[in-house]
């Protein structure tokens, strides 16, 4: 192929990748999102196969490498429950900054075999590339062993570890200069340097917390699309410096966006050792009140004797896999024309977006999806709340509690409402660890169980209605 027709190539995969990051603003498009950005890579793929610098018998081991990893990548996809997609979004992106680590260590020791003086930009690229590759590799390998209870969930410390990290980033900042000081003849230290970013990695992840993981993988992300951005310009690339900034910028948005949801600064997540898994709460609310249990057949009859009921799921209805028996159980009481609505909290689940992926797999219409600030002021005039396995975006405390590690975060207001049904398994807490007072409340009764055995059940009495 001519540069012209790869060039026309690489513009056509920035297209579709950007369309892409549209696509995936809605649940309705969100795949045709996935299917527009797999194209742009197809095409960013076989341009980079038949681009001048590609010598033809390598081709066969470049296609051999893309076969494998498509066939891990589809199968690993396919097997992957929807709660365990952060430890796979983790591991993929680890590889994906390995990888830019990669290039950027051949590419230096290429060009010291050659002999070649790079000029400044291409050797602070190759430098930049090979640091936060390396730290994206190791943050996202100890990031995923958290979530996977391969590693300890609470933050790892020890004395004089932040101490540690600032000497680490200034070795590695000291390691960085010498080599664009004095140029290819410094491959011992090229390699000390990528040692070292990836021991920075390790110790800058391990202080956090399990629970903020899915805020550090968000950026960890975006330093990877960096990474690849940077190896973009090392290997003159504009598909990996055009898609290594789509990745970066994203991510860094993404970031922001569940710390403020969380109402939480990324400073505070990454510095604040908050996250922590707490066993105790601070919070006496609970203290002496016992909750209202229901049965499943209870709650059928309060909600077959309303005419609104809104819909709250939550974790627990993710862990549960409840989604399916939800749609069919509203479709029930719609039909006996009672007004339903689910809120959907931003940050309810683990991941963005998890509830709106689960409720659109069970064809909810996006309609009947509404968000907190569209909700909040309905609450007071609705019959029921169904809270199906959600506990955190509910918790009152968010809002008066300053000793909470929740105070702050926007929460549903289902307290306002008449009356409210939690379903879940125990009087557990959520992912922040602390006790609800909603639990408690007089307008509020439990159904205990695993959400889609209850939900099931109530869908099953609401048949005699
Ligand atoms: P959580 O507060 O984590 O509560 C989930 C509840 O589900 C638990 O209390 C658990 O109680 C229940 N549960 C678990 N398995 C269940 C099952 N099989 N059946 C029924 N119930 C089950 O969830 P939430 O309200 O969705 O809040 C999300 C939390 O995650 C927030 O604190 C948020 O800040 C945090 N977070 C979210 C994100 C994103 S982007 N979504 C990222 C990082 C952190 P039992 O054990 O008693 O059943």
């Amino acid at each position: 192929m001519n540069q012209a027709t790869i060039d026309f190539a690489y513009l056509a995969t920035a297209v579709c990748f950007i369309l892409s990051l549209k696509l995936m603003n809605s649940p309705l498009t969100a795949r045709k999102g996935n299917w527009t950005a797999m194209i742009g890579m197809a095409i960013a793929i076989v341009a980079t196969m038949f681009s001048p610098g590609i010598r033809a018998e390598n081709l066969g081991l470049i296609a051999a490498v893309v076969a494998i990893g498509s066939i891990g990548g589809y199968f690993s996809a396919k097997k992957i429950e929807m709660t365990a997609v952060p430890q796979m979004v983790a591991v993929l992106n680890g590889l994906g900054g390995g990888a830019v680590a990669l290039v950027a260590l051949f590419e230096f020791l290429h060009g010291s075999q050659q002999g070649v003086q790079p000029d400044m930009v291409q050797s602070v690229t190759t430098v930049l590339s090979a640091i936060i590759g390396s730290m994206s590799f190791s943050g996202s390998m100890i990031a995923f062993a958290k979530l996977q209870e391969l590693l300890p969930g609470r933050p790892l410390t020890f004395k004089g570890q932040q101490v540690f990290n600032f000497l680490l980033l200034v070795v590695v900042l000291a390691l960085a200069l010498a080599i664009v000081a004095f140029g290819q003849a410094t491959v011992p230290i090229f390699v000390g340097l990528l040692i070292a970013s990836l021991v920075l990695g390790v110790s800058g992840v391990t202080p956090i917390g399990g629970a903020d993981m899915p805020v550090v993988i968000s950026l960890l992300n975006s330093f990877t699309g960096c990474a690849a951005g940077l190896a973009g310009f090392v290997l003159m690339n504009t598909a990996l410096l055009i898609g290594g900034g789509l990745v970066g910028a994203s991510g860094l948005i993404l970031t922001l966006l569940m710390c403020t949801a969380m109402n939480r600064t990324l400073g505070n997540v990454i510095f604040g050792g908050v996250g922590n898994v707490v066993t105790s709460s601070g919070n006496s609310a609970l203290a002496g009140k016992q909750p209202k249990s229901y049965s499943c057949e209870d709650a059928a009859i309060l909600m077959t004797n309303s005419n609104s009921v809104v819909i709250v799921p939550g974790y627990g209805m993710a862990v549960a896999q409840a989604q399916h028996q939800v749609k069919e159980m509203a479709g029930k009481l719609m039909a006996m024309g009672i007004d339903v609505k689910y809120a959907v909290h931003p940050v309810a689940g683990r991941m963005p977006g998890h509830m709106n992926v689960l409720l659109a797999e069970a064809d909810v219409p996006y309609e009947q999806l509404y968000e907190l600030e569209q909700i909040n002021p309905l609450f007071a005039e609705t019959d029921v709340v169904l809270v199906i396995g959600a506990n955190d975006v509910v918790n009152p405390a968010a809002r008066y509690d300053k000793g909470s590690p929740i105070f702050g975060m926007p929460i549903l207001d289902v307290d306002k409402a008449k009356t409210v049904i939690v379903m879940k398994r125990s009087m557990g807490a959520g992912f922040a660890g602390v006790d609800n007072e909603l639990f408690v409340m007089d307008n509020c009764v439990m159904v205990f169980g695993n959400a889609k055995s209850s939900v099931a059940k109530i869908s099953t009495a609401l048949d005699q209605y």
